[in-house]
């Protein structure tokens, strides 16, 4: 970066905001006075005594907009304190982004013995300038007992009053602690996220990291992700593998610190994103980074010990650097399961701790993920892929109401399904208007009324994973869809259609029922998808959709719905498959249980002129919210104003001050 930092507006100082998500995984800015910071991002670990890559250089070369570095180390070193002291520790330093510092606690479970008070360690990072000052915490080690690890816990969070009083306005680190213990994870999240930390660092992780206990370092996330409040970045304290970051990022993880790189180096071990590998074992560099250029394995083997430590640092630097832009870009392309799935095959431990997490996918980092995606999603059957985007909508589906057990299923063939089994569909409503017609897709069963919705609807791959469900997947879902399932026919996109009449004749009967227009099967499909995307009961669907009349695209599919009045209420979207209100739909829905937020007044003469809704603004929130689905807007007295997307969750439209919360899309105006 040849430019310097750029400092927080006033009064942004300790604010945290999320730009870009996807369920738990989040683009954020964490404000300060010195430099605002984007994350996820990693802070390399600077030993003040040892500088093996010049911190000025972390940020003019390699672009670290963060660096962390011991205060404890710099109090205990007479000559490094004074100068500290006098100048401050970016000068110290020389480095003009964002300092973190840590406080000692990782000294004092390495050696033993740290001779300095609570107050006194944090009264001296805020003193030394630092951006971010970390309490001292208790570490709590994986082989202690349950009562050794609570005691931890407890003094910790008996600790933080009077280290939040010392630290004034700067910010603090509230560690999270805990061992193994899942309960005791929550108890440490509880009783930290009570106190007014900035950051929360999950401690305590690095003897499982470094015996690659990954699956326990899941499931400490999981134990206490949801406990800590939604506003505050998570730092995972001594995380600096690079293979450990996409599965990190997307439990929610925005800070990672990083010795390894330096300390790996120094025994001549190479860091790739899919592990590590030994710089003695490689006859060619099988990645490329800007310290290796020009060089080869044996040309780095016979430099001189500093030189080669050196270089190898840089190396390391690069791809751990390299590793989270990728996680960001995963973000920002809703590709971020992909990354993991793909890590996860590169190491036994992280492909178990990526097993355990989908076994154990927790439901609201399912309910805060966007169930539409653009685009198709990649799957064959060696790489599975259980993107929480499709338990997403799987869940929305579970609301799929049926009043008959008849269930006629099709299978082998991708979309588009309208073009290549429309007439027959048409044909069945004709004759068992009951019978539920569902998809059978490698993602499970998709009703075919939600046939155009991505990513069911735009699933890439080899022919093979159209080859079939196994039976016991199909009567799960089958059971989740439908509830009670009383007769199940089976036919093929293989057969003919007077085939598969016939197949659904024998089980069914001849059938009856009057003849089904196409606007009525439309409506059907509309009045569903009203249902799943707008959480709203059916009868409210029905009533909303009773009488409507749809316009159509030159391919006949529905463009734009408008009630028995004429009213244009909503408009399917082609691109996912979603729907996108109109003010008039909203307004026609205000009150039927949609999700809907509530503005103070302040806001409610930007909210009515279509201005997005600011986190800091909202005062309840009436049902879910789901990023990415629609939702309604009112002011506090129950007026409607208008309708927007969710960019949070409930939970974070409670606690967020700095954002967007809503991307309104119309208001009703002055
Ligand atoms: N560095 C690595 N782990 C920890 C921890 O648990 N607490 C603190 N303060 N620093 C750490």
């Amino acid at each position: 970066m040849t430019h310097g930092p750029t400092p927080c507006r006033e009064g942004d100082h300790g604010k945290f905001e999320i730009t870009e998500r996807d369920g738990w995984a989040r683009l954020g800015k964490l404000h300060s006075s010195t430099h605002i910071l984007n994350t996820p991002c990693l802070l390399p670990v600077i030993n003040p005594n040892i500088r093996t890559v010049e911190p000025r250089e972390m940020w003019e070369k390699y672009g670290f907009e963060a660096l962390i570095t011991n205060s404890y180390v710099i109090w205990k070193h007479e000559p490094l304190k004074e100068q500290a002291l006098a100048d401050g520790v970016h000068k110290l330093l020389d480095y003009p982004g964002l300092i973190m510092t840590d406080s000692g606690t990782f000294q004092n479970y390495i050696y033993g013995d740290v001779e300095v008070g609570v107050e006194e360690i944090v009264n001296f990072q805020r003193e030394i300038g630092v951006d971010i000052a970390t309490m001292l915490d208790v570490f709590g080690t994986p082989d202690m007992t349950k009562e050794e690890v609570e005691d931890a816990v407890n003094e910790t969070i008996s600790r933080s009053a009077a280290s939040l009083d010392a630290a004034g306005e700067t910010m603090l680190n509230g560690p999270i602690q805990g061992g193994i213990f899942a309960d005791l994870r929550k108890q440490s999240a509880d009783g930290m996220g009570e106190h007014g930390f900035s950051v929360h660092p999950i401690g305590g992780i690095v003897p499982l990291m470094e015996r690659q206990r990954y699956r326990e370092l899941v499931e400490i996330i999981l134990a206490c992700r949801e406990h800590i409040p939604w506003n505050r970045p998570i730092h995972m304290f001594g995380c600096g593998h690079p293979h450990l970051f996409p599965i990190c990022v997307a439990l929610g993880a925005d800070l990672f610190d990083s010795a390894a790189y330096a300390l790996f180096a120094r025994d001549d071990r190479m860091l790739m994103p899919w592990g590590t590998v030994k710089l003695a074992d490689l006859k060619e560099f099988p990645i490329s980074t800007s310290a290796l250029s020009g060089h080869t394995p044996a040309s780095v083997m016979s430099m001189a010990d500093d030189a080669r430590c050196e270089l190898l640092a840089r190396h390391n630097l690069e791809i751990t650097a390299s590793e989270l832009a990728r996680c960001r870009q995963a973000i920002r392309d809703g590709t971020i399961w992909k990354l993991v799935e793909e890590r996860s095959h590169t190491n036994a431990s992280l492909r178990e701790a990526t097993e355990y997490l989908y076994a154990n996918m927790p439901e609201s980092l399912v309910a805060a993920t966007n169930p539409l995606r653009d685009g198709g999603v990649r799957m064959s059957q060696d790489l599975p892929t259980s993107p929480p985007s499709v338990a997403a909508l799987g869940r929305l589906l579970n609301s799929y109401q049926t009043d008959s057990g008849r269930a006629i299923l099709i299978s082998g063939t991708s979309g588009p399904w309208r073009d290549r089994i429309g007439g027959l569909v048409h044909s069945i409503a004709n004759r068992w208007p009951d019978a539920n017609v569902l998809v059978e897709t490698p993602l499970g069963l998709l009703p075919y009324t939600m046939e155009d919705v991505s990513p069911w609807a735009h699933l890439m791959g080899p022919t093979s994973i159209w080859d079939g469900m196994a039976p016991d997947d199909r009567d799960f879902d089958l059971a989740a869809l439908m509830g009670d399932v009383t007769d199940v026919v089976e036919i093929s996109f293989a057969n003919n259609k007077e085939t598969n009449l016939e197949i659904i004749e024998a089980a069914f009967g001849d059938g009856s029922g009057e003849e089904v227009s196409k606007t009525d099967l439309d409506r059907k499909m509309i009045e569903d998808k009203v249902c799943y995307f707008l959480d709203v009961e059916r009868d409210i669907s029905k009533k909303l959709l009773d009488g409507s009349s749809f316009v159509y695209s030159k391919t006949k599919r529905v463009r734009n719905v408008h009630a028995s009045d004429g009213e244009h209420i909503l408009s399917p979207r082609m691109r996912d498959g979603g729907l996108s209100l109109t003010l008039e739909g909203a307004r026609r829905l205000h009150g039927s249980g949609i999700s809907t937020v509530v503005v103070n007044d302040d806001s409610v003469p930007f909210t009515r002129k279509g201005r997005n809704v600011m986190h800091g603004f909202i005062t309840d929130v009436k049902g879910e919210l789901n990023p990415g689905l629609p939702c309604l807007l009112e002011s506090e007295d129950g007026t409607f104003l208008g309708h927007g997307v969710a960019l949070c969750t409930a939970s974070e439209a409670r606690c967020f001050t700095k954002g967007i919360a809503i991307k309104v899309r119309d208001g009703i105006g002055e």
